[in-house]
């Protein structure tokens, strides 16, 4: 595989920023949840890319994850879905590089504390991936009536998710 979006998403709206970036770096990219991206898979791979809502001004944690699961999503009540590891866990994981890659998070508001993208691009870099741009958030908004995946997010962040894919690419094309 050349290249792997990797992420965590309990409604669906990290999922599909993933699947738009995969969309947008192309041909031999695919987009998974961190429980499918193991560690064989992702030390092929030339390219990973990883992504995680923001919890807490943070990376999401297992207390978050679970505040998570007494806050069903719209009027049908969307259950956050839970089944895949933590973007926290699945990075103790990670093999060494030399890989490219690059960080994004969805957020609902502005570059408040740390964020989950800079702390899972610093973690990329010490396992040796060189990255291609800095960390990237996509927003969402903070709720909705709604009970579909991927219904937070706001207007044209997946077509900016695909541009950005297009940019890493163009990115990574330029290092060969
Ligand atoms: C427990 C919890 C804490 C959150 N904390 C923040 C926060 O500190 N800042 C923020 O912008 N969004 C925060 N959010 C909103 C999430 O970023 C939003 O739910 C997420 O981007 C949705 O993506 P997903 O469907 O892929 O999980 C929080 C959400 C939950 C459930």
């Amino acid at each position: 595989m050349d290249a792997v979006v990797v992420y965590e998403s309990l409604w669906g709206n990290t999922a599909a920023v993933a699947a738009a970036i995969a969309e947008g770096l192309g041909e031999g990219a695919v987009a998974m949840p961190t429980s499918e991206a193991t560690r064989d898979l992702v030390a092929g791979a030339r390219i990973v890319v990883a992504g995680a809502p923001v919890h807490g001004m943070s990376l999401p944690t297992e207390s978050s994850r679970e505040s998570a699961r007494a806050k069903p999503q719209g009027h049908e009540r969307l259950a956050a879905d839970l089944s895949h590891r933590s973007m926290r866990d699945w990075l103790t994981d990670l093999p060494r590089g030399p890989m490219l890659g690059a960080a994004f998070e969805t957020k609902v508001r502005g570059p408040l504390g740390r964020g989950a993208a800079r702390s899972i691009a610093s973690t990329l870099e010490a396992h040796g991936v060189t990255l291609l741009d800095g960390p990237r958030g996509f927003t969402v908004h903070m709720k909705t009536s709604s009970s579909e995946h991927a219904a937070l997010l706001a207007d044209g962040e997946l077509e900016a998710a695909r541009e950005w894919g297009e940019a890493l690419r163009d990115r990574a094309n330029s290092r060969l």
